[in-house]
């Protein structure tokens, strides 16, 4: 799909919040920087500030000090209307209109910048697409007339109507059966992919969070605990809380009873299967456990060769080694 529409980075600096009456900060004084096209997950527990500072982002709360750029643009600076219009939001309770159709519902935001009708139209097709639902079966449903997951999809195919460079998602499917889940997660990753949309994902549910992250900031109590790649927040959490809320003794524990040869990506192509050793490439052997694996990774590497009796049988990623980690739990 040629969308036009890549992410923004946004920017945040000393950003503090305190709602009127409330004896303390909800958050104090955060700086987070998420570059251009990031997949970040803020992943805390309940009443730690998560939403709070997500919808900074888009003004609905007003920090009392800080600032937060959109683009490289002071979001204070913008209309809010119109900052609210370029940046997409998925909550849990969808908020589709009922007595709209689902193409009414896409397009409110179009139609609000006064596209032609046929730009929208062909727009809220392209969307269902996108979100896999068949437009000609779907377009004219009243919310009512769909599933818990479809009106998810269609609060999704809403949210980038506009084609919005930031996309901000407030545990998104945090009511949906685990399999729906699975698979919303799946087109979303999709969706980033494609899009190259900013992504900033609340959720409480760690399994999420590794499955969709590049970066995971973990919050506690209004505050930045930790900042990093889903696999070295795993396996060096900053602080014992990072440690206990991943779970991440259990997370290394099932590291350590996997190999590199059940993780791999098989060397294919007559030319680089079981072919000689390169100098410089770093490399382990098959039968090395993934917690080996992943401090190599951690240490030295995007991707390491994986060897036997000499030769390179394929090589493994971050992506490789999560991948294996959350096949392990199922
Ligand atoms: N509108 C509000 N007025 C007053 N206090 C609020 C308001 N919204 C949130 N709070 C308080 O601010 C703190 C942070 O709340 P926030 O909703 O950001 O947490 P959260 O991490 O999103 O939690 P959850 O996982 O339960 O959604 C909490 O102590 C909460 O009680
Ligand atoms: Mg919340």
């Amino acid at each position: 799909m040629s969308d036009g529409a890549t992410g923004a980075a946004v920017r945040l600096r000393d950003v503090a919040v305190r709602y009127p009456e409330a004896d303390r900060d909800a958050v104090g004084g955060v700086d987070l920087d998420v570059p251009a096209g990031a997949f970040v997950v803020l992943l805390g527990p309940s009443g730690c500030g998560k939403s709070t500072l997500l919808r900074t982002i888009n003004r609905l709360v007003l920090p009392y000090r800080g600032a937060i750029e959109v683009g490289g643009s002071d979001v204070t600076e913008s209309d809010p209307e119109t900052l609210r219009r370029g940046i997409g939001y998925v909550i849990q309770a969808v908020g589709l209109f009922p007595h709209l159709s689902v193409a009414k519902n896409i397009a409110v935001v179009p139609q609000l910048l006064r596209w032609p009708a046929d730009a929208i139209a062909a727009r809220v097709d392209e969307l269902l697409e996108l979100v896999r639902l068949d437009p000609a079966r779907y377009r004219e449903r009243l919310p009512r007339e769909l599933s818990g997951g479809e009106q998810q999809r269609v609060g999704v195919a809403r949210a980038l109507a506009a084609r919005p460079r930031v996309l901000l998602m407030d545990e998104p499917f945090g009511a949906v059966d685990a399999i729906v889940r699975t698979s919303l997660q799946d087109e979303t990753l999709r969706i980033h992919r494609v899009l190259g949309t900013t992504i900033l994902f609340v959720t409480h549910d760690v399994d999420e969070a590794l499955r969709l992250a590049d970066r995971i900031v973990v919050m506690k109590e209004g505050r930045i605990e930790q900042d990093g790649t889903p696999l070295r927040v795993l396996a060096k959490p900053a602080t014992p809380y990072v440690e206990a809320l991943l779970d991440a003794k259990d997370a290394v524990r099932r590291l350590s009873l996997l190999h590199a040869r059940d993780a791999l990506r098989p060397a294919n192509g007559a030319d680089t299967a079981g072919a000689p050793l390169g100098a410089q490439a770093y490399r382990v052997e098959a039968g090395a456990t993934l917690r080996t694996v992943l401090s190599e990774l951690l240490e030295h590497a995007d991707a390491v060769d994986v060897v036997e009796d000499g030769r390179r049988i394929g090589t493994l990623s971050f992506a490789d080694v999560r991948a294996a980690l959350l096949a392990s739990e199922r």
